[in-house]
């Protein structure tokens, strides 16, 4: 059974990344991780990834000169490494045009609230905890879409929903959201490996 080759892109902790990486070496999840790179040269998610012997690798406007040539060499790295989707776990930049070319229909992201609610530009980390909160919304929870050149705009895969209490503060929301990220994300590249085989 062919496993699916997954290229991540991630800025931080990298918790999405592990539970990834844990569900693939369990065998839950039919898929190799066989690049993660970042934007963040202190990301955790980097570490992560070098720990379980993934290539690992710092890609930004400071290491190749410009945003351009950042999107150029994302596409050559997944390309060499003969890509089938790109996962963005975490991922705090836009995607290059180049990125998004080569991979139209193959790129996904994970964003903590329930879409389309609560995304767009400024809609990221604890923003977006803050503003569910401050709406008074009863639910949240975490929406895998794919990603086309709007923040958080493309077609919805999958959501999961937990509730919202009133004595929520945004870090104890952000952290049963995250719980959910974990299954979330891991569950949605299954199906597409079980998809890419039918
Ligand atoms: C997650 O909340 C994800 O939804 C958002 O960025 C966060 C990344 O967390 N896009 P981690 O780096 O995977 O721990």
């Amino acid at each position: 059974m062919k496993r699916l080759k997954v290229g991540i892109l991630a800025s931080g902790g990298g918790s999405n990344l592990q539970s990834i990486i844990d569900k693939s070496l369990d065998g839950s999840v039919n898929c190799d991780i066989v690049v993660v790179i970042s934007n963040n040269s202190k990301a955790k998610a980097l570490k992560r990834a070098s720990g379980h012997g993934i290539d690992a690798l710092h890609i930004s406007a400071v290491t190749e000169g410009s945003e351009e040539k950042v999107d150029k060499r994302i596409v050559s790295e997944m390309g060499s490494r003969d890509v089938d989707i790109i996962v963005l776990a975490g991922h705090m930049k836009k995607i290059g045009p180049n990125l998004l070319d080569a991979y139209r229909g193959k790129i996904i992201n994970i964003h903590p609230a329930l879409l389309p609610e609560f995304g767009g530009t400024g809609m990221y980390g604890m923003h977006v905890h803050k503003a569910v909160i401050a709406s008074e919304e009863k639910e949240s929870g975490p929406t895998v879409h794919y990603v086309d050149n709007e923040y958080d705009h493309g077609r919805i895969i999958a959501q999961l929903k937990v509730p919202v209490y009133p004595e929520d503060t945004p870090e104890k929301l952000q952290k049963r959201v995250l719980a959910q990220e974990h299954k979330l994300l891991p569950g949605v590249i299954q199906k597409i490996a079980e998809e890419w085989e039918s």
